[in-house]
């Protein structure tokens, strides 16, 4: 069995492919990535020289470069994790957001049926949905809950979505969508809530918190994201969607109260900034669907994971330190500077 990771020197693939590797010792994983800006070699150093692996520097809109990966590697399974994924950025500039989610997936679908894929799995997102009232903690995501997207992000997820259905329908592609809440855990690029909370915290800068705090995210480790993941791609219904989460919802202010908490720091380090255009208030999955399908349900809570991650950060100082004293600085000036 081979499987191509797309995106896999970046947050959730990266989490992937380690999983993969150990999971499944008798699988070949081949990770395509292009190293923007989101993607780190270092995540990849543990398994450069497993035997299993294989490592190749590629952009999925290129499409001679995909074509030819998939000629010389033929993969059974395809995973698209490359993404433009931080919603910030996209509401900056959209460009490169509809060029890699949109064109991107279009030239893997191709691809697939080019070259006749067993399977092409599609990493997407609950922002598809929207978001939910706050306050109104009976609503949930389900996989019927209507398309409805708020940033330039998400409306390229939405269409990389209908993309995939689109192949599914009409050229009979074996493919399945999984609708993934807010995830966290080892090699989470510091630009996103969770990392992005703790190394200020350690660096004992100011910690931005958007508009009131208020906005609930449903926070999944990462681990259980892979998971499922996993059981999908083996087990999941083609042309089928599911949503995956954990029932972890935390306002933005609680989780970065933890943070501070664990790490002993004060809560004067707090600061509240302008909110985020279109900022979505609530995401909350309903993971009833695999669950009873797949027997899948997450195995960390928020207390557990936040420990762990937390611990990862403070072990792995050279990870993520090597980002932010690099290009990212004058992102980080950009983004926060006057807000
Ligand atoms: P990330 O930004 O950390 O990583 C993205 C990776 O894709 C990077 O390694 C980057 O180099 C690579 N990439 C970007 N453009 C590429 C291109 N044109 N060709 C090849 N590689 C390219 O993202 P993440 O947080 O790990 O998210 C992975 C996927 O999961 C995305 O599709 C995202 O929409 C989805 N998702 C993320 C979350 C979350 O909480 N982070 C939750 C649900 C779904
Ligand atoms: O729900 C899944 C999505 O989760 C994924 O599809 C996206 O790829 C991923 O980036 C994430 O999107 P969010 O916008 O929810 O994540 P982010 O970490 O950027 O923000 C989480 C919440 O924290 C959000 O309500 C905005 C707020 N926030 C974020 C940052 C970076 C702050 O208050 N301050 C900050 O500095």
């Amino acid at each position: 069995m081979k499987i191509l990771i797309t995106g896999g020197a970046g947050f959730i693939g990266g989490n992937f492919v380690h999983y993969m590797l150990k999971e499944h010792k008798e699988y070949d994983i081949v990770c395509v990535d292009a190293l923007t800006y989101a993607g780190n070699l270092e995540t990849l150093k543990p398994v450069m020289d497993n035997l299993k692996f294989k490592f190749i520097k590629a952009d999925i809109t290129d499409r001679r470069e995909i074509y030819k990966i998939f000629e010389v590697e033929n993969p059974d399974i395809v995973v698209n994790f490359a993404a433009e994924s931080h919603v910030d950025r996209s509401i900056e500039d959209s460009e490169i957001f509809l060029r890699t989610n949109v064109m991107g997936t279009q030239v893997l679908l191709d691809a697939c049926k080019k070259y006749g894929t067993r399977r092409y799995h599609q990493v997407s997102t609950d922002e598809v949905y929207g978001d939910l009232p706050l306050g109104r903690i009976d609503l949930f995501f389900t996989e019927e809950t209507p398309i409805h997207t708020s940033s330039p992000y998400s409306a390229s997820k939405a269409s990389a979505d209908l993309l995939v259905q689109a192949y599914h329908r009409t050229h009979k592609l074996p493919v399945t969508i999984s609708r993934c809440s807010n995830n966290y855990g080892p090699y989470h690029f510091p630009e996103k809530l969770i990392p992005l909370m703790i190394s200020n915290v350690l660096n004992r800068k100011p910690l931005p918190v958007y508009g009131k705090g208020e906005n609930v995210r449903d926070w999944l480790y990462v681990e259980d994201h892979c998971r499922a993941i996993d059981l999908i791609i083996h087990s999941g219904k083609v042309g089928e969607v599911y949503n995956i989460g954990g029932h972890n919802e935390r306002t933005n202010l609680e989780v970065v109260k933890t943070i501070i908490k664990e790490l002993d720091a004060s809560e004067d380090l707090i600061t509240y900034v302008t909110d985020r255009a279109g900022h979505d208030l609530r995401y909350a999955i309903d993971p009833t669907k695999i669950y009873q399908e797949l027997g899948w349900l997450p195995t960390t809570d928020f207390e557990e994971g936040i420990k762990r991650t937390i611990t990862w950060y403070l072990n792995n100082k050279k990870w993520w330190e090597h980002i932010i004293n690099g290009e990212y600085q004058t992102y980080y000036e950009k983004m926060y500077k006057d807000r």
